[in-house]
């Protein structure tokens, strides 16, 4: 069988540019190994042209992808409130170069010391996403400053008050209303309601109609609320007024939550070793449990089990990716929880025996996918059918600066909006509802129930590939919900096996295998095709009229950088020094 080693790949696309110039030994700025001069340049790539600026500047001067990365997200948190926030969560992946991994910063949301198991049950029944949505019992323990102060104090080269510059300028100037920020207020415009949520309605739907496009929005309570973080520190959002603030958000009506100001006071990030794995001559790192990032590698290497070379046609590449996502997407859902409350298997699902033994269990298109068994002879007992219900509101940026340092980072306020609780200038997140919402399955306990302290399941998978040398390649990530695992890996095998440029790595149809059904976005030309062919082959396909993926990338080739920003949604590129 021949595999296309990851390095020949730049060289395969790019065999007509003109190659890169040598690189020079030189002392690494982490770590004690020499690593070789950086002539690459910087480049970000993130949600909003505004965010972009943001980052652009700080790495003209002279600053760490860390830094560029906290002051992007600080302006997406204003100019994208639907998708991440101040009020959410995200995992920041970090690479210096020296390091021998990458480092992930985890921000996600706790549970509070008051939540249970059953609070989402009602009348024997665990609620629906909507029904859940807006409630107070939906609002995690926010991680997002937590998360930004940690990566800085490692990382960080510039001032910590100056990240903040931009978005603060922003809130207080006013900023134009973006096209996708516009239109999710008007679908959501029904579901919004004053009574639930006055003050979000109020910053949102001026004058009761939902902000038009290019509208001159100021938000002078975000501008005092990052002041105070930028002079003060992390502390001035955990401690204090706004933390009680926060806890008293969460605890009015509909359906108030436990959170109390103690909840937030000890909110803690937790800095994690990426999950790594081999991917023909490379790696792939992502992000570990609580999230999902095990699927990447799991869902690469066995697309590779199941084409029998480089030269498989098209419609067998999807069979195979499809077959790689349903095992890997059960495996997910039965297994991956918050390692602190539960045995999490994340390092055998990637283990190269059990993913041979995982891919004999490749099932016929209209099977039911169910885990695979840890043990060789063992059976998966059924445990988790994860009745998490996540909907549209994240965003991932991808930045590397100017010394070849990396972020990946993914955030999320769960639903648009969140909870639409708003206060200090932010939204509240309802990712209480990515856990599992029944405390039991078939008489088991659920590997994501509800626990106080406990962190959600999440999809969010910041990604870094690294070639034989283990030189980073590939910097890429996605919002989406669940169907960030279909994205992010799309991304991968389309830069790694089909060969495309950046641009149309991210935007090739999406092809979502999750549960019995594939989901194929047929408003891409070419997913009309990728439909028809797996429906030839006995899969239930369900045609999607466009799919909710943000893919921000970045492919470090052997004549330098290549980005790209997801058409679907309003991002943009940004190249910084050196082409
Ligand atoms: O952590 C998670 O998996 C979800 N809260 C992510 C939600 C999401 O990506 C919505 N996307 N647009």
């Amino acid at each position: 069988m021949y595999r296309i080693p990851l390095i020949a790949l730049g060289l395969a696309l790019y065999a007509c540019s003109p190659s890169a110039p040598p690189e020079e030994p030189r002392e690494g700025s982490a770590g004690d190994a020499p690593v070789v001069a950086w002539n690459h340049g910087g480049m970000v790539s993130a949600a909003h042209p505004y965010a972009v600026d943001a980052a652009a500047a700080i790495l003209d001067r002279g600053g760490h992808a860390v830094d560029a990365a906290i002051a992007a997200h600080a302006v997406l948190g204003l100019v994208e409130p639907e998708s991440s926030g101040l009020g959410g969560s995200g995992f920041m992946m970090v690479f210096d170069r020296g390091m021998p991994a990458p480092v992930v910063y985890d921000g996600r949301e706790t549970a509070p010391a008051g939540a249970s198991a059953d609070m989402f049950v009602k009348d024997g029944q665990p609620m629906g996403f909507r029904e859940a949505w807006q409630t107070g019992l939906a609002v995690g323990v926010p991680g997002t400053v937590a998360m930004y102060e940690a990566a800085h104090e490692k990382h960080g080269r510039l001032p910590w008050a100056e990240l903040f510059q931009p978005a603060i300028r922003l809130a207080r100037d006013g900023f134009e209303v973006p096209p996708k920020l516009h239109n999710w207020l008007v679908r959501l415009a029904p579901m919004v309601s004053g009574d639930i949520a006055p003050d979000a309605a109020a910053y949102l739907y001026p004058d009761g109609e939902p902000m038009a496009v290019g509208y001159l929005r100021n938000n002078p309570e975000y501008a005092a609320t990052l002041t105070r973080i930028a002079s003060e520190g992390a502390r001035a959002f955990y401690q204090g007024e706004i933390a009680e603030a926060i806890a008293r958000r969460a605890q009015q009506p509909p359906m108030p939550g436990p959170m109390t100001a103690a909840d937030v006071n000890t909110y803690e990030v937790v800095a994690r070793d990426a999950i790594c794995g081999p991917f023909r001559d490379g790696r792939i790192c992502s992000a570990p449990p609580p999230s999902s990032g095990s699927a990447q590698i799991m869902i690469a290497n066995l697309y590779d089990r199941f084409i029998e070379d480089s030269d498989a046609s098209l419609p067998e590449k999807m069979r195979a990716f499809v077959d790689a996502q349903r095992l890997s997407y059960a495996d997910r859902d039965q297994y991956i929880a918050d390692p602190a409350f539960a045995e999490v298997p994340a390092k055998t699902l990637i283990d190269a025996d059990y993913l041979s033994r995982r891919a004999a269990d490749r099932f016929a298109p209209t099977a039911t996918p169910a885990a695979g068994a840890l043990a060789p002879a063992g059976a998966a007992t059924p445990r988790d059918a994860d009745r998490s219900a996540e909907r549209p509101g994240t965003s991932h940026l991808s930045i590397i600066d100017t010394d070849g340092n990396a972020v990946s980072l993914t955030a999320s306020v769960g639903a648009p909006f969140g909870s639409l609780r708003f206060t200090h200038g932010f939204l509240l997140n309802n990712e209480m509802s990515d856990f599992s919402m029944a405390p039991t399955e078939k008489g088991e306990a659920a590997i994501n129930a509800i626990v106080p302290g406990k962190r959600p399941r999440s999809s969010m998978s910041p990604t870094m590939v690294f070639d034989a040398d283990d030189k980073l390649l590939i910097v890429t990530g996605s919002p989406g919900g669940n169907s960030i695992v279909a994205y992010v890996s799309k991304s991968i095998l389309a830069l790694l096996d089909w060969g495309l440029p950046a641009q149309a790595a991210a935007d090739f149809p999406n092809v979502i295998a999750r549960g019995t059904t594939v989901r194929v976005e047929t408003s891409e030309p070419a997913g009309r095709a990728i439909a028809d062919d797996l429906a030839a082959l006995g899969y239930d396909v369900q045609e999607s009229d466009g799919e909710n993926s943000g893919l921000h990338l970045i492919v470090v080739r052997p004549t330098g950088l290549e980005g790209a920003a997801d058409k679907r949604r309003d991002g943009t590129v940004a190249r910084v020094g050196p082409e």
